[in-house]
């Protein structure tokens, strides 16, 4: 049973919007705003005023009148704030996101350890996948970016599954042992830090994910993990993003049966009659058509954020 009116955890569906909750104002799949309702503010968007008040005692998910037109409140999941949160770094995205989830192998209970935690995206996701009894530890060496990043787990209800330390992972690592199921690096040197990282492992081992720009970062950080001697498995991938254009194309029927005919005919060493001649053959094969459905796949594929390295501890 849903309590509808306690305060909003992401990771607890909430059915009912109070006040201090923060709700996703989805106006169109490109405009989408994250929002904290405070009682008697105001909205503006290109649909009008929002009252802020309107929104209060309204299931998340329901359509809310503006003054020229209505919008969309939804409930804030991890996905949609990455679409949303305000950029103190570049961040993480949900194609990339997914893979890590899925390769860092976490579930309800595991412990990561996270640097740099940036803007914080990755790290609701992280934390939503190991929830409600596994456990975050992220850092940063940024003095804001912690403190906001802190604020920001506070708000959303994550408090009690993560920890932002400020450290320089470079120099110090983690100053962990023995706890880690999974560690993740974004930092612009990996392979700086992995050697000092390994001592956060448990012993009976874990995964570890690098995420880099540039290829030539990825050959230093493999390298890092052979020379330590720790990991195996080691693999990167690169995930792209490739949207198809589905739409009803037409295209001639190729009557095979009259290519061959034309092919034995050629064997024999027969002459070419002009009644079979090029022309006539292309005439009659194009001459029916056929309508359905395709997949077109894009000319190019842009979109390259950056490399995953994957490897197995031990
Ligand atoms: C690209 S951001 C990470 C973005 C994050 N993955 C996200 O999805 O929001 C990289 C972060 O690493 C931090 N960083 C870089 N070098 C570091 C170091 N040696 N120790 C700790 N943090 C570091 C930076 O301050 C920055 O916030």
């Amino acid at each position: 049973m849903v309590d509808a009116n306690k305060s909003m955890s992401m990771l607890q569906y909430k059915e009912l919007i109070s006040e201090g909750d923060l709700v996703i104002v989805y106006l169109d799949v490109r405009h989408l705003y994250p929002l904290t309702i405070t009682k008697d503010q105001v909205f503006q968007s290109k649909y009008g005023a929002l009252k802020h008040n309107d929104c209060i005692g309204k299931a998340f998910g329901s359509s809310v009148s503006c003054t020229k037109g209505w919008v969309y409140v939804l409930f804030p999941t991890p996905e949609l704030w990455t679409l949303t949160l305000p950029h103190r770094t570049q961040i993480l995205y949900a194609a990339d996101i997914s893979l890590i989830v899925a390769q860092l192998d976490l579930r309800p209970g595991s412990v990561v350890c996270e640097a740099g935690t940036g803007s914080g995206s990755l790290s609701h996701a992280l934390i939503r996948a190991i929830a409600p009894n596994g456990f975050l530890h992220t850092f940063d060496f940024h003095e804001h970016r912690v403190q906001v990043a802190r604020e920001e787990f506070g708000a959303h209800g994550l408090g009690s599954c993560v920890t932002v330390t400020q450290r320089d992972v470079c120099s110090e690592g983690f100053g962990l042992k023995g706890v880690a199921d999974a560690v993740f690096l974004d930092l612009p040197n990996p392979w700086d830090v992995i050697p000092l990282v390994v001592t956060a492992f448990k012993e009976t081992g874990g995964r570890l994910c690098t995420f880099s720009p540039c290829v030539e970062q990825v050959q230093r950080s493999c390298a890092a993990l052979q020379e330590s001697g720790k990991f195996r498995d080691v693999v990167t991938v690169e995930c792209l993003q490739r949207t198809y254009d589905v739409k009803r194309i037409t295209q001639p029927i190729i009557s095979l049966m009259e290519d061959e005919k034309e092919e034995e005919l050629n064997s024999n060493g027969e002459e070419r009659s002009s009644k079979h001649g090029p022309t006539s053959n292309q005439k009659d094969t194009q001459s029916d058509n056929i309508s359905h459905w395709a997949a077109i796949p894009p000319l190019q594929t842009p979109g390259h954020t950056g490399y995953l390295t994957y490897a197995t501890y031990m």
